[in-house]
């Protein structure tokens, strides 16, 4: 993976740069601010709590990378004793020399999520796996223009390359797409805020929010299956 450089961003923690798309994997104002702030407090924690606090959660990912989204997921499973099924997607996975160069569980300050951070690298594909009583994982090689399930999910993280760099990813198709993997109440999140994006959402029926963005960006949005 010549092409994957790691970088790091603004908060101190680590990002890659992708030499071919000329992308980051992340904001470069903080990857680890996005991440928290795009995927878990608007989304988890907002459909957690809309929802009356339930006790399980079914997300969905769309793009799995560094696996920092799945690993902030696994920290708010563990600290809310809420059970997480996450299902990601990723055609394209990273070299676990790469991985295990990153300093995620050093940046959010616990070590302790280490083990957890490479389990969440080493599992399986294409198999749920128990990576601890609050937290299973299924990854699937898959792009999310060939995924297909049966399953439903409560809360999706759209976490493509940015809409000028893949837009293929962004079409209303797999917007369509996306809002059929969803049930009643559940939650779309992604850092972007592109009017395109707010009005293709808008058009397969989401409802849609735009909401102040992580450090660093003005806008993101968020789109809810009502
Ligand atoms: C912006 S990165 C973010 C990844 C990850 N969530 C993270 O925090 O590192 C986008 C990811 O989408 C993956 N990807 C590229 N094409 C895809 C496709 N067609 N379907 C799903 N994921 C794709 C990329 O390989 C990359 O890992």
């Amino acid at each position: 993976m010549d092409n994957i450089k790691i970088i790091t961003t603004e908060d101190g923690s680590h990002s890659l740069y992708h030499e071919g798309l000329k992308e980051t994997y992340h904001s470069f104002h903080g990857a680890l601010q996005e991440s928290v702030h795009v995927f878990i407090e608007k989304g988890v924690r907002f459909w957690r709590t809309k929802s009356g606090l339930p006790k399980q959660v079914d997300i969905f990912e769309v793009g799995f990378g560094t696996g920092l989204n799945a690993l902030l997921a696994a920290q708010f499973a563990m600290e809310n004793e809420l059970k997480i099924n996450f299902t990601t997607i990723e055609p394209f996975p990273l070299d676990m020399g790469i991985i295990n160069q990153l300093n995620y569980a050093t940046s959010i300050g616990q070590d302790d999520l280490k083990d957890v951070f490479e389990q969440l690298h080493t599992s399986e594909w294409e198999n749920t796996i128990d990576i601890n009583k609050y937290f299973s994982l299924h990854k699937c090689k898959t792009k999310l223009e060939d995924f297909d399930t049966s399953k439903r999910f409560d809360v999706l993280f759209f976490d493509a390359f940015a809409p000028n760099k893949q837009a293929e990813l962004w079409t209303v198709d797999l917007m369509l797409k996306c809002f059929n993997l969803l049930r009643d109440g559940a939650v779309f999140t992604t850092y972007s805020a592109k009017g395109q994006l707010k009005r293709d959402l808008k058009s397969v029926g989401f409802e849609v929010e735009t909401l102040p963005g992580p450090p660093g960006k003005k806008e993101m949005v968020r789109g809810i299956v009502n």
